[in-house]
């Protein structure tokens, strides 16, 4: 049985039953799930979610779904990597890396959606659809053929292949809308009113965003039981950035942990960087863009979760990376050829948002420092593919090899 009780007006904290429901409709602020906190902290204990199983549904009690009924495909409860290496090279003593790339879809977008499923099927709903840049509609996808549900999912013209053949093999309705992200997501805005099917971040959103906690819990459970100092998470929409603090202060509020300090950096693309570009502004409210950048996973020019994120910010004093697509390859590579990690252009974008403000100071060496890679890279290889060492050719031959090999190095040492 969940805790949670209802939804809740961040601004005007009017509270709803727990519906498909997403706007308050006194002050049409945004709702979002709130919790019995006082039978949380009685029953709850670091030991009953070791206890769990390993996923997501470990901190079943801090999310809004019955999960014995949960659509389950294995989300969450992926590695957090001690990066010696890439904190040597950006002079950070004590680097973390959470490695998302690793869940059923290889995006962190299984969080979101295996908790938005479930409730939606919870409530009744026999299809399941989203406005995506790409990872949302993989997941969205993956669930709805594993709960045998109907997907419908809407996505912008000019994604990656691997992207799109991501979300085809599960067999969805795939929607190419001749526009950019903020098209697709204003046409699923008006589509959500004419059907009665869970669009996973319009309809549903409220529990859709909760998934991202599990970011927030399951770092402080792998530190052992404390939240990060600091935190570098790419930001679309901006919900995982706020959510994952959402998730250290719930830990806390249930007497888990102590009360986080944890300090939140954002990371955006020059090329679609409402937020980053607000923050460095100094103000709270954001121009929407139109995005131009390679990491089109993180191409919202309107941000829904814009405001709060600039709030964040300001709040728990953070730092905003904004990088070029040059910076993004090279972040790429660098995660990569210093821990083995291969990210998509939005790790990219963390890793060079994360060396942009190492370098800055913004992020202090001895902060215990969490960067958050939350899709992997064969979904974007076309960022990379012209960038790489090419591979030797050769005659199956020592000789042939030999000769390669001294070339291959010739030419690295003249470089
Ligand atoms: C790989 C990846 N990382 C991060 C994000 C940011 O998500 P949010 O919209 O919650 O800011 C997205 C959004 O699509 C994404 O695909
Ligand atoms: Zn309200």
């Amino acid at each position: 049985m969940s805790y949670a009780t209802a939804l809740r007006c961040r601004e005007c904290h009017r509270e709803y039953p727990l519906a498909a429901h997403h706007v308050c409709e006194f002050c049409f602020g945004p709702v979002e799930v709130t919790y019995d906190y006082d039978r949380l902290r009685r029953n709850v204990t670091r030991e009953s979610i070791e206890r769990g199983p390993a996923s997501l549904w470990r901190y079943r009690d801090f999310l809004p779904v019955d999960a014995d009924a949960a659509i389950d495909i294995g989300a969450g409860y992926t590695p957090l990597i001690r990066a010696k290496n890439l904190g040597k090279a950006l002079g950070l003593n004590n680097l973390y890396i959470k490695n998302d790339t690793v869940n059923p879809t290889w995006s962190f977008k299984d969080r979101v959606v295996a908790v938005a499923a479930s409730r939606a099927r919870e409530l009744g709903f026999q299809k399941l659809a989203c406005a995506s840049t790409g990872n949302l509609a993989n997941s969205v996808s993956a669930h709805a053929a594993a709960a045998g549900m109907e997907a419908v999912v809407f996505i912008p013209t000019n994604l990656e292949l691997g992207k799109v053949l991501g979300s085809l093999i599960y067999a969805p309705t795939l929607v190419k809308v001749r526009g950019n992200y903020d098209d697709v997501n204003r046409l699923c805005a008006e589509l959500a009113g004419q059907y009665e099917w869970a669009f996973v971040n319009v309809n549903v959103r409220p529990y859709y965003s909760e998934g991202s906690k599990t970011l927030g819990f399951e770092v402080a459970e792998q530190l052992g039981w404390r939240a990060p100092d600091h935190c570098v998470v790419p930001m679309a929409s901006g919900s995982l950035y706020v959510k994952i603090r959402k998730g250290l202060e719930e830990l806390a509020k249930a007497g888990i942990i102590d009360e986080p300090k944890t300090r939140m950096s954002g990371a955006q693309a020059t090329g679609c960087s409402p937020i980053a570009t607000a923050w460095q502004e100094g103000t709270l409210n954001f121009r929407p863009q139109k995005p131009d950048t390679i990491a089109k996973s993180l191409a919202i020019g309107n941000p829904a979760d814009g405001y709060y994120s600039l709030v964040q910010l300001r709040d728990t004093n953070g730092g905003c990376g904004n990088v070029t697509d040059e910076e993004i390859i090279a972040g790429m590579k660098l995660l990569a050829e210093t821990e083995g990690i291969f990210g998509e252009t939005a790790g990219g974008v963390t890793i060079a948002s994360l060396k942009q403000l190492a370098e800055r100071g913004t992020i202090h060496p001895d902060e215990l420092t969490v960067a958050f890679i939350t899709g992997a890279g064969f979904k974007t290889v076309e960022a990379v593919v012209d960038h790489l060492q090419p591979a030797l050719e050769i005659d199956p031959t020592i000789e042939s090899f030999d000769r390669a090999y001294a070339a291959g190095h010739l030419t690295e040492a003249i470089a």
